[in-house]
Parts: structure tokens; C-alpha cells; sequence
């Protein structure tokens, strides 16, 4: 076990060391969970349900799937720091958590803990970051793009956000029905700075006027967002 953890430890260094994107403060094991993630696996692999707000919510988690994820290295409880030891204790006593959207948002406001800089950055300034923080009700948040618990980087593929699958993974639906082929194309993680080229500043700063009174009155946006793509050089 002993020796099963420090080859643990290593890899989650070495990922780190490698990958350096996600700037994880701190340990990525929770020392109050020496044993990792099978203590809440051992329950949460099983196909169960609660119920919350009148709605029956699966609390499965599929632990291959979790454990081949970009985040099997890491504790359940760094992104579920309402579940502590009385959880398992006593799971049936609500955590406090929202249900549904209101736990999306919430709980993708969370990824910024670990990863800084461009991809919270370039969220927040993007028409999904600037509609969601009003309010809508639609718009990606950061797992509606990526996943929540078989996360993959986006040259793996079978990522969600892989290249190949873009044009499912926004064209649900609910998001972006009948978006033309190339809509997905490009990066989606880009901050326009301000000194770039003036005029495409302004450009910029004015679609994003539009797209946010768009957005008040609930209209079509897919335009919008193709004319973020396009004014992004
Ligand atoms: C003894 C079994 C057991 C263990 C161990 C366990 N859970 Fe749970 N968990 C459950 C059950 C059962 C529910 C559904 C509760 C209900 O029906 O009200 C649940 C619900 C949850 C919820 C949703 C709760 C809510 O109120 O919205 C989260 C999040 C959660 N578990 C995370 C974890 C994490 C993280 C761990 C490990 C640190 C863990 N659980 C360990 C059985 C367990
Ligand atoms: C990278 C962050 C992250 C990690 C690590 C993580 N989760 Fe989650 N978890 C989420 C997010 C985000 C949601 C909300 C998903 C949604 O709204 O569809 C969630 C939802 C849940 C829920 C359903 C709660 C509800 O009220 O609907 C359970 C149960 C749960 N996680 C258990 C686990 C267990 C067990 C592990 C470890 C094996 C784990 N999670 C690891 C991010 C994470
Ligand atoms: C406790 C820290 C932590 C939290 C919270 C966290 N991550 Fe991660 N994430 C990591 C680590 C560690 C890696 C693996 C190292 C790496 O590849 O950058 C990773 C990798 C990733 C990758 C692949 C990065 C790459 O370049 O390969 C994506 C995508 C990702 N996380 C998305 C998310 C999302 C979305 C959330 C919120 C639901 C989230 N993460 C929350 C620590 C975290
Ligand atoms: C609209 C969909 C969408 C949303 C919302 C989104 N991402 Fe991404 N993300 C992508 C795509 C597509 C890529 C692939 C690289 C690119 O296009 O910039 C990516 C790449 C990444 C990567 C680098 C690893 C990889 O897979 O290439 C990380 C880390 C990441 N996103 C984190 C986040 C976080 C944290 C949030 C929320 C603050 C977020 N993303 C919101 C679509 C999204």
C-alpha cells in the first residue's frame, strides 16, 4: 500500500513537473484520506440515487472511467470538500449543494483553484464566461465543455473537446443546434490583449456589448459567437 502511494505521489509530481499548466497548490491526495479515492468509490461506484429539490440524482461515478481521467491522480474531495468524514458516516444528510445548473456553475468555479491564468482568463472574457456570470441559464460553464468526472486534454480522442468531437459537443441541442461545420474551429482558450491591432479591440469590445444585451433578451447566439471566432484573427 505504503509503496502503492509514494509511486502515486511520484507520478502526480511528475505529471505536474511535465504538464505544468495546472498549478495545483497544495497536495493533490488529502491527507485526511490516506487511502485516496476507494473509500468514496467503494459506495459511489454502485448505481445509486438521492433525492434532491423533487428530483432523483444519480451519485454514480464510474471509477475507470474517474481513475483514466486527467484528474484520476487527484482526491475526490479537492473538488468535494462538502463531503468530509460525517459523510460517509451519515450519507443520506444533504451536503448543502444546489442541484442542477446552480451546481455547475458553482462547482465550475471551482477548476480556477488549479488552473490559473489563460483558461480562467480567457473564460471569463469569452461570450459563455461574461453570460453565465449574468445569470443565463444556457451558456457553457467549464464543465458543460469538458466533463465532470472523465475529463480528458483535448488531444486525446475521445476528449470531448478533441477536435473531431467539437462539432457534438457543441452542437447539442440545447447549445448550438444546426452550428454550421466549421463552427467549432480555432482555439477557444484566447485572450484578445489590449494592445493588439486598436481597431480589433474596439471590434471586440463591441460585439461583446451586443452579445450581453443579446443575452438580457434571450436571443439567438450562435452569430455571436462565430463573430468572437472571426474578429479573433
Ligand atoms: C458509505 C457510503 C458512502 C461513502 C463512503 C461516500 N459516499 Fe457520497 N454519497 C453516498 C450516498 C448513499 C449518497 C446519496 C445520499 C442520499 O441519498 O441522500 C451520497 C451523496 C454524495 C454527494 C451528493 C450529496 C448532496 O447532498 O448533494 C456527494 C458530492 C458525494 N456523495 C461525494 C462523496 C465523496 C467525495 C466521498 C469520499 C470522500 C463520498 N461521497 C463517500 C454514499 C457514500
Ligand atoms: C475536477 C473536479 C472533480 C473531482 C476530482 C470529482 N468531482 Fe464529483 N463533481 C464535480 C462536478 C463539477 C460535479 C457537478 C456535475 C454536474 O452538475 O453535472 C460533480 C458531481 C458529483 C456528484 C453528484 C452530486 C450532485 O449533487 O449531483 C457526486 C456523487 C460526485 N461528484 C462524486 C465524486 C467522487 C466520488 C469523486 C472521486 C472519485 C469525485 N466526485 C471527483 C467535480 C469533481
Ligand atoms: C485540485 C486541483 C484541480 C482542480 C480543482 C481541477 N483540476 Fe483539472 N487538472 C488538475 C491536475 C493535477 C491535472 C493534470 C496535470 C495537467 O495535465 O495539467 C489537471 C488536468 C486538467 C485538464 C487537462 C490539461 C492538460 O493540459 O492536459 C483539463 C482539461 C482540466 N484539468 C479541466 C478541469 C476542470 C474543467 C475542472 C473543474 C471541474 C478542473 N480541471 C479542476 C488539477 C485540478
Ligand atoms: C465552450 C467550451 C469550453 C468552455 C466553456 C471551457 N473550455 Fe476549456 N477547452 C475547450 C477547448 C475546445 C479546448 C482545447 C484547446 C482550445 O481550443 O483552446 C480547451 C482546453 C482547456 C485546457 C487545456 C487542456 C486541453 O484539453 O487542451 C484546460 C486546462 C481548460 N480548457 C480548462 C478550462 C476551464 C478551467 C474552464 C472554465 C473556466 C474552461 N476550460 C471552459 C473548451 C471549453
Amino acid at each position: 500500500m505504503l509503496r502503492h502511494l509514494a509511486s502515486l505521489a511520484l507520478a502526480s509530481a511528475l505529471v505536474l513537473f511535465a504538464a505544468g499548466t495546472a498549478s495545483a497548490s497544495g497536495l493533490l491526495l488529502d491527507p485526511s484520506e490516506p487511502e485516496g479515492n476507494a473509500a468514496c468509490l467503494e459506495c459511489h461506484s454502485q448505481p445509486q440515487t438521492m433525492v434532491r429539490d423533487g428530483k432523483t440524482i444519480s451519485v454514480h461515478v464510474d471509477p475507470e472511467a474517474y481513475n483514466n481521467s486527467v484528474h484520476g491522480i487527484i482526491s475526490c474531495s479537492r473538488c468535494h470538500a462538502e463531503a468530509g468524514p460525517e459523510h460517509a458516516a451519515d450519507p443520506t444528510k444533504p451536503l448543502g449543494l444546489p442541484t442542477g445548473r446552480a451546481l455547475r456553475v458553482l462547482k465550475s468555479e471551482g477548476c480556477v483553484k488549479c488552473h490559473a491564468g489563460l483558461y480562467p482568463a480567457s473564460y471569463n472574457e469569452s461570450f459563455h464566461g461574461i453570460a453565465v456570470k449574468n445569470g443565463d441559464e444556457r451558456a457553457a460553464t467549464c464543465v458543460d465543455c469538458h466533463g465532470v468526472h472523465d475529463i480528458q486534454p483535448s488531444r486525446v480522442e475521445t476528449s470531448s473537446v478533441a477536435p473531431a468531437n467539437l462539432p457534438n459537443t457543441c452542437g447539442t441541442a440545447e447549445c448550438h443546434p444546426g452550428a454550421p461545420e466549421n463552427f467549432a474551429k480555432g482555439k477557444e482558450h484566447f485572450v484578445v490583449a489590449e494592445r493588439e491591432s486598436g481597431g480589433l479591440h474596439i471590434v471586440y469590445k463591441f460585439f461583446m456589448g451586443l452579445i450581453l444585451f443579446d443575452t438580457m433578451k434571450d436571443g439567438p447566439i450562435v452569430m455571436f459567437e462565430l463573430l468572437r471566432r472571426l474578429t479573433h484573427k
